[in-house]
């Protein structure tokens, strides 16, 4: 029997070890699914999880949005920070409005303001079972080393490398979601920056930087 793909050793983690009780998880609202990415871009899930809900429920739709002043979408995220996003996820409600609904494909996504091609990827991921590969940090560090990615992951070169490696890696479609949430959750939770936890880890086994010592080192870090 051939071993099991990297992606299918990650969705077998994600349904054992990954987590499952996040307030986002089982909807395939793609309003509710956009809110949660946009909040995670750039802060923990434990200080997203009392945002998120208060959010959802001072804003329920994307109607609820659109019909709120930007000062009521800014007081709702007051103390999340990066305040960017709430000024791009109000444009981004007023477009849907005007649109008639929200985008289904990733390719869509990406036109609305502030989400980006993995945040794009993910909505589309959760919402629609879309095939679509996602690269945040964390992504990128578990890439750059299991597959020995020299270079720091930021450069246009590298990156371009690493969207190819996500590109190549996606799995069966039965693993879409598994898969997609334990990307994230290893990246978080295992394959950490600082001290990361390689015993636990379900595709340690062909690690590039595990097996040539090298997991401190990779991902490089930005050039000076
Ligand atoms: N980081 C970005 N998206 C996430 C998600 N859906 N779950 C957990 N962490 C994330």
């Amino acid at each position: 029997m051939p071993p099991e793909t990297f992606a299918a050793r990650i969705a077998a983690w994600q349904r054992t070890h990954g987590r499952h009780d996040l307030p986002w998880q089982g909807t395939r609202d793609p309003y509710r699914r956009w809110i949660s990415e946009i909040m995670l871009q750039q802060t923990q899930v434990a200080a997203v999880i009392p945002y998120y809900r208060r959010f959802i429920e001072r804003f329920p739709d994307v109607q609820a949005l659109a019909s709120a002043s930007l000062d009521e979408v800014l007081q709702a995220w007051s103390g999340l920070g990066y305040y960017s996003r709430a000024r791009n996820l109000h444009a981004a409600a007023l477009a849907v409005r005007a649109q008639g609904g929200f985008p289904a494909s990733a390719a869509e996504l990406e036109r609305l303001p502030g989400i980006g091609r993995s945040t794009a990827a993910a909505i589309a991921v959760f919402s629609s079972g879309e095939l679509a590969a996602i690269l945040d940090g964390n992504v990128r560090r578990v890439l750059c080393r299991h597959r020995g990615v020299e270079g720091f992951p930021s450069s246009p070169a590298v990156e371009r490398r690493l969207w190819a490696i996500a590109e190549e890696a996606l799995p069966e479609p039965a693993d879409l979601d598994a898969y997609t949430q334990g990307l994230m959750d290893l990246g978080a939770t295992v394959c950490t920056r600082a001290r990361p936890g390689c015993a636990a880890c379900p595709v340690s086994g062909d690690c590039v930087a595990l097996a040539t010592a090298r997991v401190a080192e990779l991902p490089a870090p930005r050039p000076r």
